[in-house]
């Protein structure tokens, strides 16, 4: 191994990368090379030390959001609204970015997400085509055909194009679907040590959904964006499969409220959910996700007994083009997720864990939010809005989210 990559490895505390070297071919030893060069490993050591501290709000202004539950508008506003949107719809001005770059380890499904599918009344239905039915739906009432941008991860981006190539787009014009892919960071164990996968590379993951704004700014998709005249951006979580992504009635009220960032809720059923809710912090809008919240403020409720911090994030979120111009340098903070993955040992052995054993880094998607005075919140139902796609049984699974997507159809 080259001396200066050597030097790398001391200066940062891993060496233990030395001890693979007698199984390395010349050629796995110069890959190895290069991906050392690229890693940051400053940022990592940051990050590292940040995992040994508890999560905490240090910020205590913190305060319910206001939202516009649709139910409660009354009809002549509703329209007035929803006709702003439809405008600005069928005039060609709307496109729709899938979130795509996950794994979803917890459903135990082998590859991306988008390819898992449900058994419907409509018959076999993969989480991708819901998303086509939608966009198809939508060519037809609004006339236009709405670009489709998918944000894939380096682990995912083959087998998704593949995938969609394969399936034909379930027959939406291929010309209007673009794929963007997003960045990763390196997995570090519990001494901070980056870990071999078994193809003898630094084993690397997506570094979460806040990596959109980079990813956007780095592949064609704003100035495609631009050429296009595109002003509202839909986007939205691969795996509800009641997302409602082409929504006139959250684009008017947007737009009527002036502002340049859109989001839908729910109300929370439980203290427990695995979801992030909205708040204001010292002023400015915020999603605490669910691994951030402390038990003792998940559990608060107001005089009413509803949850205090109860309006739930749906994974539905919609941006001005202005935004992803203006974050197109964002830098957004990590969370750390404690989780399971294989390693290779230096004698050649993979082993798979049973337990825990690695940090992964994440950035969300809505840490940008602070950084706008505020935001509009349409609540909707439950029922019709919101039916993810999460675990393999239980809440949040392909059966609870079936039963919920064949009662709408
Ligand atoms: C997410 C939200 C949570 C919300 C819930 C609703 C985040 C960080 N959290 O939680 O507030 O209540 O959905 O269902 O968004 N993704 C990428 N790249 C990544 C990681 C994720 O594209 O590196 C995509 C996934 O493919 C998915 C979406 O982002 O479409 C959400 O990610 P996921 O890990 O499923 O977040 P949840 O924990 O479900």
């Amino acid at each position: 191994m080259e001396k200066k990559i050597v030097d790398i490895l001391k200066q940062n505390h891993q060496e233990q990368l030395l001890e693979f070297l007698p199984i390395l071919t010349p050629e796995e030893e110069e890959k190895l090379e290069q991906q050392i060069e690229k890693i940051n490993f400053e940022q990592l050591q940051q990050l590292y030390e940040s995992t040994k501290q508890k999560p905490q709000i240090e910020e205590k202004k913190i305060e319910p959001i206001k939202y516009v539950d649709k139910y409660k508008l009354d009809q002549a506003k509703k329209e007035e609204l929803e006709n702003i949107g439809r405008k600005i719809i069928s005039s060609g001005q709307y496109a729709v970015i899938t979130m795509a770059g996950g794994q979803g380890t917890r459903l135990g499904h082998k590859g991306p997400k988008g390819t898992y599918a449900l058994e419907t009344v409509n018959g076999k239905k993969y989480l991708f085509e819901i998303i086509v039915d939608t966009l198809k739906k939508a060519q037809k009432e609004y006339g236009v055909t709405i670009p489709w941008y998918i944000m894939t991860s380096k682990e995912n981006h083959a087998q998704t194009v593949k995938f969609l190539e394969e399936k034909q787009f379930f027959s939406y014009d291929s010309q209007k679907v673009k794929f963007f892919v997003q960045g990763e960071l390196p997995l570090i164990d519990t001494n901070g040590k980056v870990i071999l996968d078994q193809n003898k590379t630094i084993k690397e993951a997506a570094d979460g959904n806040g990596g959109i704004y980079e990813a956007i700014a780095q592949s064609e998709v704003l100035s495609d964006m631009k050429q296009k005249n595109t002003q509202w951006i839909f986007v939205s979580n691969v795996d509800n499969v009641l997302s409602n992504f082409v929504d006139p009635l959250l684009l008017g009220l947007t737009v009527k409220q002036n502002q340049k960032i859109g989001a839908k809720s729910v109300v929370k059923t439980n203290p427990k959910e695995k979801v992030g809710v909205f708040c204001k912090m010292n002023g400015k809008p915020k999603i605490i996700e669910y691994i951030d919240l402390p038990e003792e403020m998940a559990e608060e409720r107001d005089e009413d007994g509803e949850l205090f911090y109860g309006e739930v994030n749906i994974g539905n979120y919609l941006f001005h083009r202005s935004v992803l111009e203006n974050l197109a340098d964002v830098k957004l903070p990590y969370h750390a997720a404690f989780k399971k993955s294989g390693f290779l040992k230096p004698n050649g052995e993979f082993v798979e864990p049973n337990e825990p054993n690695v940090y992964k880094f994440e950035a969300f998607i809505f840490d940008s939010f602070v950084r706008y005075d505020d935001i509009t919140i349409l609540r909707g139902k439950r029922e019709e809005e919101f039916a993810p796609v999460k675990n393999k049984e239980g809440n949040d699974s392909p059966e609870t989210a079936t039963k919920l997507y064949n009662r709408q159809q």
